[in-house]
Formats: C-alpha cells, structure tokens, sequence
C-alpha cells in the first residue's frame, strides 16, 4: 500500500537585518500536509517563536511577552493565514506530480528529559521532553508515572521547524518531585517500530543546565545554518494566478 504524506513547507521566508551587534534572523514558516488536516503557522525571531496562527479558527497565539507588548497582530493577519494554508494545500499535489512522485522522507525522532528547574524535594518543578529530528508530524507524546499513564499537568508546543525541515516538538509535564519516584516519556511516530521511552527519575543525576545548553545550541546552529545556507526558499505560488 502506498501511503502518501507528503510535507512541505512551502514558504520559508528568512530575513536578515544587519546591526552593529550583529544579524538577526527572522523566518515566517507555513507547512501543510497532503490529506492530512494538520497545519501551522508561525513566525520566530532568531530561534525564538514570536507568534503562532491556529489555521482552524485563525487565532493568533503570542509566545513571547516581551515581545507582545511590542506587537499587535495585523487585521488582515488571519486572511494572510488561510491564504498561505490554502495555497500550500493546493499545492502539494502538483509538487508530487511535479517531482514525479519523490519517496516519502520518514525520519523517527530522537528525545531528551530534563527539568525546567534544579531539583528540590517537595518544591513543583516541571518536566520537559523535547522530540526533535522527526519527519514527518505527528508525534504522540505520554507521560507516565512508574507504570501509571500521567495526563493531568501534561502541555506541549505545536510543531517548531529545525533548519532541515524536520520537526521538533516540546511536551511538558508539571510535577513535584519525590525521592524514588521515576517518570518516563514515551514518543510514538510512523518511522519508529516501538514507542521511544526516556525514563527520568528524581534524584538521577541529571544537569538542566547542560541539557539548555544542547537545546541552546541547536536553536543557534538552526538560524547560523539558516543564514549560513541562504535559505531562500520563496516559491511563489498562488492559485489565483
Ligand atoms: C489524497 O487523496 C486523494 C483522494 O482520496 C488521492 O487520490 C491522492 O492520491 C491522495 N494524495 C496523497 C498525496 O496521499
Ligand atoms: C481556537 O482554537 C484553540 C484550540 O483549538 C482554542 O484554544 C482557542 O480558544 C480558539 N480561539 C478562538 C478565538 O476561538
Ligand atoms: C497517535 O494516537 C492516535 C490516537 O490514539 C492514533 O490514531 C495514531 O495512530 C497515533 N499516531 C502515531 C504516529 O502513533
């Protein structure tokens, strides 16, 4: 059987502004799949999502606060929206016509657990488990407790975009921890065979800042490569025309 998912991102703007500290990078990402409902929105600043559009009821999400107060959302943002969502719908089976029916690209995603916060008996912290390096969405993320599926307290992020167009993702579990107990995040994607569990147990050495420091480094390397590769991705297309 054929299984067609196709993902494509289809407008990948970046913009460099040149300051006298330096270059910053700005990219707008639209990404839709075929037959596929799902689809997203954003626009991050140097690795940083400022905004994020819902595609179904076109609301815009500010992450950023710092930034939210510098910012409103243009009126005429959610029709720009459904329009780069449509477009991209509408285009991703003339791309596979186009490309004569390219292989689908299925990369199964690697995972980290760390703590937000250094560990304090007693003192709520939060779990975070970061999926990234996996082609195509989606991915279904639990948590459990020892054996017991966890759902209370249990976030995440939508899907970010790595310089590679592959996606990463951040699940987020508050808890507070006490001594013995161990939690564990399982990640459940089309390319792996068998969910993909890291296991977290309070106690266990483990060193939030080193595991910023890995995350950190590749939102940096994202936008240095970005910039470094030229990445002009602006395919111009429009249904109207
Ligand atoms: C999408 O669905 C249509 C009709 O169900 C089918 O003809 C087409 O091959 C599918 N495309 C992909 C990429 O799966
Ligand atoms: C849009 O949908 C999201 C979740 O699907 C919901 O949280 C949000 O409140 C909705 N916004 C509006 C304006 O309806
Ligand atoms: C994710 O969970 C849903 C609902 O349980 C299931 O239908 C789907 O196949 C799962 N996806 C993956 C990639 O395992």
């Amino acid at each position: 059987m054929r299984i067609c998912v196709f993902t494509a991102v289809l407008l990948g703007v970046v913009c460099m502004v040149s300051r006298p500290q330096g270059k910053h990078v700005m990219r707008i990402l639209t990404f839709c799949q075929a037959n596929v409902t799902d689809a997203e929105y954003d626009m991050e600043f140097d690795g940083d999502e400022l905004f994020y559009v819902n595609p179904y009821n076109l609301s815009v999400v500010q992450r950023l606060p710092e930034f939210a107060q510098q910012w409103r959302p243009d009126p005429g943002l959610p029709s720009t929206v459904y329009e780069a969502v449509d477009t991209c719908k509408y285009n991703i089976p003339n791309c596979i016509v186009g490309e004569q029916y390219p292989p689908e690209v299925i990369e199964p995603p690697t995972s980290l657990v760390y703590t937000q916060r250094e560990v304090e008996m007693g003192v709520p912290n939060t779990l975070i488990c970061f999926v990234t390096d996996f082609h195509p969405t989606p991915v279904n993320v639990s948590w459990s407790k020892g054996e017991e599926p966890v759902r209370e307290g249990v976030s995440e992020t939508q899907y970010y975009s790595n310089d590679d167009f592959s996606f990463c993702l951040f699940s987020y579990l508050s808890f507070t921890p006490q001594e013995g107990d161990m939690y564990s995040c399982s990640v459940e994607h089309r390319g792996l065979e068998q969910p993909l569990t890291r296991l977290w147990e309070v106690g266990m050495q483990t060193d939030p800042e080193a595991a910023e420091t890995v995350v950190c480094v590749g939102g940096l390397t994202v936008g240095m490569l970005g910039v470094a590769a030229g990445i002009f991705l602006i395919i111009k297309a429009n249904k109207h025309s």
